[in-house]
């Protein structure tokens, strides 16, 4: 396992464990566990996905049997866009979080969508962050010059965006402002949510034969050679274990250049300058 050292001094495994669409408390319980017990440190659940108290409860059953200590954990949640309306709405989603999961901090405090009134939302899981709260602050789905104008107006650097990244959609651009900025990326979608015929793609299983890896571990191992932090999803622990194993080999130089020319520029997955997905992600409700 690799480590990025974010801008506040801590370090954060470059390789975590998303938890989006696990909806199922007792399913996602079970996959969490089954997560650290393979050997992930970072956890990336959200407000939004509902199972903030399963992921709680699956690491308090963890640590309780000796798998690992909270302080070896890295632990993310999401402030959702209904609570991006004001500092004390997001301030209060943070103390929200932590209840549900039932821990006094967490690592990382994103805010979901560039939404809402993102600035004040900003400040109020600032002010989480100085009261210790959360270890850090930060944003995601935030475009290039989203990110430029926010980054130009705020008191705190965020340590984190989160964007969608993969062969499909790699966004060097995105990736070269945060380098300016100090700003760790981070992808979701690192295996384009199974879509393109990613596992299967003749270029990229080409690729793992040489090094007998699978395509999903050779596109993870693409995304961390270019310094992105990466969140595999997988209900399903022989594929957990797969896409950890990608620590012992190295692309070449025009491997990573050939997997980069997949890019198609856009997003397959979600549209994020369609003002009806604007408007129906302002009106999704998580709670009352
Ligand atoms: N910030 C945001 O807006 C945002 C948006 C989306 C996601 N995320 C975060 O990023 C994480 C990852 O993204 P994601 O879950 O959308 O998609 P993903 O990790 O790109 O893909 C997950 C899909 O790939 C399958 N899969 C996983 N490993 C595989 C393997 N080795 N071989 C074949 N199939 C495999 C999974 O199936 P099984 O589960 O059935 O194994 C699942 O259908 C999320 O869980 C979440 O934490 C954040």
């Amino acid at each position: 396992m690799k480590y990025a050292t974010l801008n506040t001094g801590a370090t954060m495994p470059l390789e975590g464990f998303g938890v989006f669409q696990i909806p199922d408390a007792a399913e996602c319980e079970r996959v969490v566990y089954d997560a650290i017990r393979t050997g992930y440190r970072l956890l990336d659940t959200a407000a939004a996905y509902m199972n903030e108290e399963a992921l709680g409860k699956a690491v308090k059953r963890a640590i309780g049997d000796g798998l690992v200590t909270r302080e070896e954990l890295f632990i993310t949640t999401k402030v959702w866009v209904q609570d991006q309306k004001n500092e004390e709405t997001a301030y209060q989603a943070v103390k929200t979080s932590l209840a549900k999961l039932d821990m006094e901090y967490v690592d990382l405090v994103l805010l979901h969508q560039a939404l809402g009134d993102y600035f004040a939302a900003y400040r109020g899981i600032t002010r989480a962050y100085r009261e210790g709260l959360t270890k850090a602050v930060g944003v995601s789905n935030f475009y290039p010059f989203v990110l430029a104008n926010f980054c130009e107006n705020v008191d705190v650097i965020p340590a984190v965006n989160q964007i969608e990244l993969h062969p499909f959609f790699s966004q060097e651009d995105a990736l070269a402002l945060m380098k300016e900025y100090g700003i760790q990326p981070q992808a979701w979608g690192p295996l384009a949510e199974g879509k393109h015929g990613i596992f299967t793609d003749p270029l990229l299983v080409g690729i793992g034969r040489k090094y007998g890896k699978s395509a999903a571990q050779v596109v993870l191992r693409w995304n961390t050679q270019r310094g992105v932090s990466i969140l595999p999803k997988s209900t399903h622990m022989e594929r957990m274990e797969q896409n950890i194993d990608i620590w012992d080999f190295e692309l070449t130089e025009d491997e990573m250049k050939q997997i980069g020319e997949k890019d198609l520029g856009h997003s397959e997955i979600i549209n994020h300058f369609d003002p009806g997905l604007v408007r129906a992600l302002n009106g999704m409700k998580i709670h009352e």
